[in-house]
């Protein structure tokens, strides 16, 4: 049996993020310069059953057997054993790594649970198909967010950007105008969990309040998409300073988001916002390739810690 390799990128919310989870839509495009690879080689000298697990980033090397019922890497390789009604696989060694920062709104949960299934199935002979592996991901991913909406492992699957409503058909955009957008990361972790479950309970507490603002979000999707599919960047940045605005109200920004996104609009970004979950981790910045420096600039001299460019376009 040879060595198998399956890898996953991250993922950037443009559109929606939070309103999603309560059923309004929301654009998510895929991040190809980070990702996770999981690496299964065979141990044919061991007995059939036993998995090796080794995720140097999280400085774990045990036995599947040892990781807790709850732990998500067990979780993904468990998942794709019970799918598949295997009990003892050949023995193997699962290597994981990433270069998707941990809780900060890129999509790293889901990548390395990708990742994973499509290796596993590989390996075990009965490569999974991408609705499998991300309906097995979002099992995973409950672990990740509590109560996710599913639009981290259907991005992250499919690879292509989306427009998502939890329930509904996926939908995948024509990106005929490419954009080009900077992702800055506050370098402040924050793991989506914990924000939505606040979200939660503030909309347990202020339902209208919060409510409103789910609409004024899915609104704001819904042109977002046509400003997407059209390319009319004008108003792609107008509905992302909007957006961030929504996402200020429902109290999931924060002072480094908020100086990253104000110093990317002074620089020159045409829009910008938070990304993901929010209080940390990563914003997004819309912008040209004459601003695009000056605002990657702007946005280090003001405290990020790493900037990526990724330009959104027809192929992805
Ligand atoms: C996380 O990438 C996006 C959230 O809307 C959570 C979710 O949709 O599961 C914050």
């Amino acid at each position: 049996m040879p060595a198998i390799y399956a890898s996953a990128p991250g993922k950037i919310i443009i559109f929606g993020e939070h309103a999603v989870v309560y059923g309004r839509p929301a654009i998510a495009i895929p991040v190809t310069q980070v990702n996770a690879k999981a690496v299964i080689t065979p141990n044919p000298l061991s007995p059939p059953g036993k998995i090796r697990v080794v995720a140097p980033d999280i400085a774990l090397m045990a036995d599947l057997d040892q990781l807790p019922a709850g732990h998500p890497l067990a979780t993904s390789i468990r998942c794709v054993l019970a799918s598949l009604k295997i009990s003892r696989p050949p023995s193997l060694t699962l290597r994981v790594t990433s270069t998707i920062p941990l809780a900060a709104g890129l999509g790293s949960g889901a990548a390395v649970s990708v990742a994973i299934i499509r290796a596993l199935s590989a390996f075990l002979g009965h490569p999974f198909p991408d609705d499998q592996v991300s309906e097995l991901s979002f099992q995973v991913e409950k672990i990740h967010h509590g109560t996710p909406s599913g639009i981290d492992n259907s991005v992250i699957t499919y690879g292509k950007p989306v427009f998502f409503a939890r329930g509904k058909p996926i939908e995948f955009l024509e990106v005929t105008h490419p954009f080009m957008l900077v992702i800055g990361d506050t370098g402040v972790r924050s793991p989506t969990v914990e924000v939505v479950a606040d979200v939660r309970q503030r909309w347990l507490t202020e339902s209208n309040l919060m409510e409103r603002l789910f609409d004024a979000a899915g609104a704001v999707a819904l042109e977002g998409r046509q400003a997407v599919e059209g390319g009319d960047y004008p108003l792609l940045g107008q509905l992302m300073n909007r957006n961030h605005a929504i996402l200020q109200e429902m109290n999931v920004s924060s002072l480094d988001l908020d100086r990253l996104v104000e110093a990317s609009l002074v620089a020159g970004a045409v829009g910008a916002k938070l990304s993901g979950g929010g209080r940390g981790g990563n914003m997004i910045a819309l912008v040209t390739p004459e601003s695009s420096a000056k605002v990657i600039d702007a946005i280090q001299a003001n405290g990020a810690v790493r900037t990526i460019v990724t330009t959104v376009g027809p192929r992805n």
